[in-house]
């Protein structure tokens, strides 16, 4: 028999701190105004010094059971994307699945920058396509925050932190739904056009992130609307078949740009970047699970989420929910 994964539940989890564009304009040459006008970010969540990216991945992993009815007992794989581990080893998965009491199965991380929870989604998928796991979680935690640098106003004002999960429980092939195709993709050509300045094995630093934002900013555009183009084509689909795009929530221009490269109308776009900015690898089941709990996802819908990061690592996934 051939399986496929459906999406049973998902969960969310912000930090309470919220720092707004005005609070950073007190200690940051910028303004609110410019950031709203360049970004459309107005405010972001930033987790508290004892807040660690497992805290914040446990939470919306248990949220994400709770809201999908399933048990932690019944999770077999957990895939956790981030580029802010608590520690260089072990991965931070194995540390969610010891809060959880889960003893079975495995657990890893995955790291593919803001494209971490579509890479994420693909690989827990395929194992369940293989047989190899019945229920999986998969999980996007950040604690960006850490590894900004707060003097340089091009980059810091741009992200927040923050934690979303999904539930995925593998069904028949035949049944109704769940997730239709993934495509990743990826170019280490542009890995200095968004990086970290360190890491174990080149600096022994953790580093800062640093960007080329209007170079990013460019194959971002690009990247995203290629990859929806494809994946809808992949599944003889058209952009209007679309109920929701659910995508990385970078920039309101990078998200308004590319629907309009592929011919979507905005007003299908979930947007959460004005009070979250960047979540990186957890902005797209933050924004999944807001839009899922205020009722505008609705069972059967179909879904897009796309996503781009540093790398270059780019990717999208259709979902009928
Ligand atoms: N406040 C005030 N002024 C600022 C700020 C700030 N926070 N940041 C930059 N500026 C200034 C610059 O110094 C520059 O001044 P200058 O002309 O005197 O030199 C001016 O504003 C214009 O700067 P640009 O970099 O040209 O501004 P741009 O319109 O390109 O916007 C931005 C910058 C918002 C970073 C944009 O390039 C962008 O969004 N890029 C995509 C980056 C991104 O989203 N990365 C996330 C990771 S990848 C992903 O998730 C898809």
């Amino acid at each position: 028999m051939s399986f496929k994964s459906k999406l049973a539940g998902c969960g969310a989890y912000l930090p309470e701190r919220v720092i707004t564009n005005h609070e950073l304009s007190e200690t940051l040459d910028t303004s609110d105004e410019w950031i709203q006008q360049r970004t459309g970010i107005s405010e972001r969540r930033i987790a508290a010094k004892n807040e660690l990216t497992s805290d914040l991945a446990v939470k919306a992993a248990r949220a994400a059971l709770k809201h999908g009815g399933v048990l932690a007992s019944e999770i077999d794989l957990i895939v956790l994307a981030t580029a802010t581990p608590d520690k260089t080893f072990p991965a931070t998965a194995t540390k969610v699945q010891a809060d959880l009491g889960i003893t079975r199965g495995a657990a890893f991380d995955i790291q593919a920058v803001c494209t971490g929870f579509i890479y994420a989604l693909n690989v827990a998928d395929n194992f369940i396509r293989v047989g190899q796991s019945n229920n999986a979680l998969v999980i996007g935690a950040e604690t960006i925050s850490r590894i900004l640098d707060w003097e340089d106003r091009r980059t810091s004002v741009l992200f927040g932190d923050g934690a979303g999960a999904v539930v995925l429980r593998s069904v028949p092939e035949a049944e109704f739904g769940g997730i239709l195709s993934t495509q990743i993709r990826s170019d280490g050509r542009y890995q200095n056009l968004l990086h970290v300045d360190g890491g174990p094995s080149s600096t022994m630093t953790v580093g800062h992130l640093r960007m080329e934002g209007k170079e990013v900013f460019r194959h971002a555009v690009t990247n995203m609307s290629s990859v929806l183009e494809d994946i809808l084509k992949e599944n003889e689909l058209e952009p209007n078949d679309l109920d929701w795009l659910v995508p990385h929530q970078a920039n309101r221009r990078i998200l308004e740009r590319t629907a309009k490269k592929i011919g979507l109308s905005t007003e299908k776009v979930v947007v959460t970047l004005d009070r979250h900015a960047n979540t990186s690898a957890a902005s797209i089941p933050l924004a999944l699970t807001e839009a899922v709990g205020d009722g505008r996802i609705k069972a059967g819908d179909l879904l897009a989420l796309e996503a781009m990061g540093g790398g270059f690592t780019w990717g999208a996934s259709l979902v009928r929910w």
